[in-house]
């Protein structure tokens, strides 16, 4: 009778552990990695929430696991060996890599997501076979040459792949050998822009990209810092209604209203006569006229030929009467 108790005592105690190990497997398949490769998709972040809810179902795990352990007491001997072998998280890692965590938590970078996304295998450096070229994550894996073929080598400006956006400025404004001329890197990316300055060759050549984008890449200057403006109380924003800074010397069409005032602070005497020399002409801007920097209207665009056919014949040039559209002589002030 003992005898078949203790039989059947042992193979109530051996279900119970056999459930256990089985409930254990199930929850290791649950985080396994897969050692597919990954593809961009993957990889990418999910939204701001998702690490969150992640790490909330990490920890409900833990506790689960805990439980389980409370239960069941805590594993010994050769049991130690039978408890399922989770992968590291990020957090996890910091705690040996602490300044690899801190850099990627503090680059804002796109890159915050699981270490073992880039490396799929680490701990396998090895001095003697120099491996380790070899064994670190390739950029290639998840992207294409985002800059064309001109820069293939991502971690000379992309220095820290934990940080990805930290680029120093000195490496971007070196020159490079296209052709036989010597052209700064910004040049290669940016060829809208420097198309523009080789078009239209101002002063600003000189000044050079890194003359205005200076220190910090991306950084965009104020005109203000380096001219006066023409009139009091002109903005920044004003500055580019007419000119573009890569083409300076290019007056862009301006709005209609501009104020009479620009233009006076370098045509003074027309400004003015225009103004003080009253007429109809003087509640117009100069721009409905001059509708374009440098255009000349003509009066018959306005007016047609307001006088007699036979007084037009005879004299086709308005101005040999009315001498001048800023200082229009009238009848009251001849
Ligand atoms: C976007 C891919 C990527 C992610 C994500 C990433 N790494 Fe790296 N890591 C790299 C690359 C690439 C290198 C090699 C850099 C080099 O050779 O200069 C590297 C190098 C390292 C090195 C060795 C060099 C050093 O600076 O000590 C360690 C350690 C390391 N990573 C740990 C981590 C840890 C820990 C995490 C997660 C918290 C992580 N990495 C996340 C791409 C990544
Ligand atoms: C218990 C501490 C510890 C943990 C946890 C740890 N590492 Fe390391 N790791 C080291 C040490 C020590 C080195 C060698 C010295 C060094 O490079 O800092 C190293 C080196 C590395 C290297 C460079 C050399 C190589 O052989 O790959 C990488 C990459 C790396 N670890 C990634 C990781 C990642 C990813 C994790 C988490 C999945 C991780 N480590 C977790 C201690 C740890
Ligand atoms: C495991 C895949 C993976 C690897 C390897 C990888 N990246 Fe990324 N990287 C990404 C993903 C995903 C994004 C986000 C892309 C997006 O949102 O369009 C990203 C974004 C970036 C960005 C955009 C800025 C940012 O962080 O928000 C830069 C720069 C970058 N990676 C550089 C690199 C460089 C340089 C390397 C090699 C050292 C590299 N990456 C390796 C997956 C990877
Ligand atoms: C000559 C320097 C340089 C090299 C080399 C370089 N990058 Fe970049 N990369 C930059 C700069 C500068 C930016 C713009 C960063 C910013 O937006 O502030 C950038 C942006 C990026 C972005 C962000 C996406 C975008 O287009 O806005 C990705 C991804 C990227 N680089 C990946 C790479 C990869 C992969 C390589 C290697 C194949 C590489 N880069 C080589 C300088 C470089
Ligand atoms: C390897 C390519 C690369 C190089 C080299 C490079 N840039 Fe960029 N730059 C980028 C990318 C990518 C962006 C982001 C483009 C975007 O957001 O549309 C950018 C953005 C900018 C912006 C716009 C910032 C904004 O707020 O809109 C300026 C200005 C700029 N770069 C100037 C420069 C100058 C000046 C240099 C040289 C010192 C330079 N870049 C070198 C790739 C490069
Ligand atoms: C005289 C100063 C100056 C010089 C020189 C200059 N820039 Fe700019 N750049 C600016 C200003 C100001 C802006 C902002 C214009 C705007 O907001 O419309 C700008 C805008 C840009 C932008 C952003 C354009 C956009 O649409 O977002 C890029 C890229 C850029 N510059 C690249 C360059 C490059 C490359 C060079 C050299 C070939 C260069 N710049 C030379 C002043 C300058
Ligand atoms: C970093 C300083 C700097 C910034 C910023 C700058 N300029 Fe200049 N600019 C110069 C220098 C230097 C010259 C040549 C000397 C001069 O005429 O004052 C110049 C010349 C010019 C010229 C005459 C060009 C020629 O070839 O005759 C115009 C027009 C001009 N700038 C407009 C602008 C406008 C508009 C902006 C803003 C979009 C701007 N600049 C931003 C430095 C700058
Ligand atoms: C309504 C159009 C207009 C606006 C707005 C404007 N400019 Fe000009 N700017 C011109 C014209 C027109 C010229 C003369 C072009 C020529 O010489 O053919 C000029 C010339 C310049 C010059 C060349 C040097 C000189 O004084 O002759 C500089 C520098 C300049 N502008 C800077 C600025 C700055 C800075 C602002 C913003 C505060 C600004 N401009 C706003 C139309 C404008
Ligand atoms: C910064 C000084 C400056 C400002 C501001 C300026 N101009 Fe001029 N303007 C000039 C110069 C210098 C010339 C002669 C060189 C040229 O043709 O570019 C000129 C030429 C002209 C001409 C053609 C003259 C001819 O003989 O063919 C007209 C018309 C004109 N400007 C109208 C205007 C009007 C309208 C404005 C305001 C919207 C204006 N200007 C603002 C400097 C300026
Ligand atoms: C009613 C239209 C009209 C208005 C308003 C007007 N202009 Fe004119 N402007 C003309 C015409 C027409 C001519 C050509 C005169 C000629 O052929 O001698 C001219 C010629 C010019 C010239 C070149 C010839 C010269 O006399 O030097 C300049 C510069 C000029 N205008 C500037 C201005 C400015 C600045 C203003 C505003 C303060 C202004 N104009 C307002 C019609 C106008
Ligand atoms: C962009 C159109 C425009 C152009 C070009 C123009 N005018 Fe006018 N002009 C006007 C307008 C608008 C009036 C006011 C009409 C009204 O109120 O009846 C006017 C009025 C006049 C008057 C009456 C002035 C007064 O105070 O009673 C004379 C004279 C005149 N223009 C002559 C000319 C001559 C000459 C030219 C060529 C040199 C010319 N205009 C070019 C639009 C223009
Ligand atoms: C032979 C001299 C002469 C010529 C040429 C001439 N005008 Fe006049 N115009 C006058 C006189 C005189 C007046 C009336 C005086 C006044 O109103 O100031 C006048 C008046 C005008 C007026 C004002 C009409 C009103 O109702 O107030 C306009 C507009 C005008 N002329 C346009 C023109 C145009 C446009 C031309 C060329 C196609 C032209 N004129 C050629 C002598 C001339």
């Amino acid at each position: 009778m003992g005898k078949r108790f203790t039989i059947s005592f042992l193979i109530i105690i051996g279900l119970l552990t056999l459930t256990f190990f089985v409930a254990c497997a199930r929850q290791e398949k649950g985080v396994a990695i897969e050692a597919k490769p990954l593809k961009m998709a993957e990889a990418k972040p999910q939204k701001e929430a998702a690490p969150a809810a992640k790490t909330e179902e990490v920890k409900t795990q833990a506790s689960t696991a805990t439980q389980v352990t409370k239960e069941e007491k805590v594993p010994s001997g050769a049991a130690l060996y039978e408890q399922p072998v989770k992968p590291l998280t990020p957090v996890e890692c910091a705690r040996c890599h602490y300044p690899i965590f801190k850099d990627l938590k503090e680059s804002k970078s796109k890159h915050r997501f699981e270490c073992t996304k880039c490396h799929q295998q680490f701990h396998v450096y090895n001095p003697i076979k120099k491996n380790w070229e070899e064994i670190m994550p390739k950029c290639e894996r998840c992207h294409q040459l985002p800059h064309g073929k001109d820069f293939p080598k991502c971690l000379k400006c992309h220095e820290n792949p934990h940080s990805p956006l930290s680029i120093p400025f000195d490496v971007l404004v070196q020159k490079r050998k296209v052709g036989k001329k010597e052209v700064i890197q910004c040049a290669l990316c940016h060829k809208n822009e420097a198309n523009e300055m080789n078009a239209h060759v101002s002063k600003h050549n000189e000044v050079g990209c890194q003359g205005c984008h200076a220190e910090k890449h991306g950084y965009i200057p104020n005109c203000l810092d380096c001219h006066e403006p023409h009139v009091e109380g002109q903005t920044y924003e004003d500055c580019l209604i007419c000119h573009s800074p890569h083409s300076p010397t290019v007056i862009k069409v301006y709005p209609e209203e501009t104020d009479n005032a620009v233009c006076g602070s370098c045509h003074t005497e027309i400004y003015e006569n225009l103004k003080t020399h009253h007429t109809k002409h003087s509640d117009l801007y100069c721009a409905t006229c001059h509708t374009k920097h440098g255009y000349i209207p003509k009066c018959q665009d306005c007016h047609g030929e307001p006088h007699s056919a036979d007084l037009h014949k005879k004299f086709p040039d308005c101005l040999k009467c009315h001498i001048d559209p800023h200082k229009l002589p009238t009848l009251t002030s001849r």
